[in-house]
């Protein structure tokens, strides 16, 4: 197969820029990141995240999702091993209660002595959409919340896939998610066809703050009985997928069936626990059989996806997705849309571009 590398660079051009590595993840501080599923944190109970190298505490107060660091500044407990007690949050070593707002509003070792003013816990930006819970460190998102528009929807049935960590960027992560060409040696008879290993042309756009684009010419094999989960006799159908990437972490597949017509979405967003270690999020929705079995079948089919993919994003070197194109080869048409999508985490990094002005 003839290759021509719009972006191919000799081998002696190499190098990895890790400045800008650098810089795009001190500037994710400023993106809403998914912490945790809504289901996940209990009225009663708060629940330990992380985001960033930052451990944060996770509570619903006052009517609301707050996040605070994960450390009572008393002696520097978790939070997260205390319990919600009259709308407050409660230290499981000394008892100290913490306000919706993180002021200590109680120190039981001596009732009525006043609570010195540093005695308050570091306060996050918490939001709760798309079943899910949104953490942004600086306060100052540069980007809205990504859309899930079915959520909610009665024709869709949308299940959550257990939250998984795998050690590799969260950039490493989502461009593996998007990858067309690795779909027919990773997932050869699941999602491609080792015979047919050619990435269509496709088109890719900016619009607001997300990457646009389709994969036309996809043909996955598919029980004939229905979608992905379904048991039956397999047979090769087209699916026509329209992609959108929520810079920078987000991802929704809104999968079309034609002759089956039915509609299968994935909504998968990747916490960056740290530089090198992602928690991954998905929501599977469908408009077709709403049962149980299909669920677990639904599961089953995404664990042997995920499966396949990990020991090769695990093995990937450097483990932070290069901004630099040169630094590693690119195949024009084939490689396109982690060309913008690494074009645009650069201007992030950077702060050019679309995303310029706020920062
Ligand atoms: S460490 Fe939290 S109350 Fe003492
Ligand atoms: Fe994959």
């Amino acid at each position: 197969m003839a290759i021509a590398g719009e972006y191919t660079v000799a081998e002696d051009q190499i190098r990895f820029d890790r400045p800008a590595e650098e810089r795009l993840y001190r500037a994710l501080y400023d993106f809403w990141h998914p912490v945790a599923y809504a289901s996940q944190l209990k009225d009663d109970k708060p629940l330990a995240a992380a985001l960033l190298g930052e451990s944060l505490v996770l509570v619903r107060l006052d009517g609301g999702v707050r996040a605070f660091r994960d450390l009572c500044v008393h002696r520097g407990t978790a939070l997260s091993l205390g319990w919600v007690e009259d709308d407050a949050l409660r230290c499981a070593y000394h008892g100290w209660k913490y306000g919706p707002d993180g002021m200590c509003t109680e120190i039981p070792s001596r009732f009525g002595t006043r609570i010195p003013p540093r005695a308050r816990l570091t306060r996050y930006e918490a939001a709760e959409a798309a079943g899910l819970i949104w953490v942004c460190l600086s306060g100052e998102p540069r980007h809205p919340l990504p859309e899930f528009p079915q959520m909610g929807d009665p024709d869709f049935r949308i299940i959550e896939v257990a939250p998984y960590d795998w050690n590799c960027s969260m950039p490493r992560r989502i461009e593996n998610y998007v990858d067309f060409a690795h779909f027919a040696w990773v997932h050869d008879g699941v999602l491609g066809d080792r015979r047919e290993p050619e990435v269509p042309d496709h088109g890719i756009e900016r619009a607001g703050h997300e990457l646009r684009f389709d994969h036309p010419g996809l043909r996955r094999l598919l029980p004939e009985s229905g979608g992905p989960g379904q048991a039956g006799p397999e047979t090769a159908v087209d699916v026509l997928i329209d992609y959108r990437l929520f810079m920078p972490n987000t991802v929704l597949l809104d999968h079309r069936i034609p002759a089956l017509d039915q509609r299968y979405l994935l909504f998968f967003t990747v916490c960056p626990t740290g530089p090198k270690t992602s928690r991954c999020f998905t929501l599977q929705g469908r408009d077709y059989s709403h049962d149980e079995e299909t669920d677990r079948e639904l599961r089953e089919f995404n664990a042997l996806v995920i499966g396949q993919d990990l020991p090769i994003v695990q093995s990937q070197r450097p483990e932070e997705l290069p901004m630099d194109l040169s630094a590693e080869v690119q195949i024009k048409g084939a490689d396109r849309v982690a060309v913008e999508y690494r074009r645009w985490l650069k201007e992030i990094a950077d702060g050019t571009g679309a995303d310029a002005d706020a920062t």
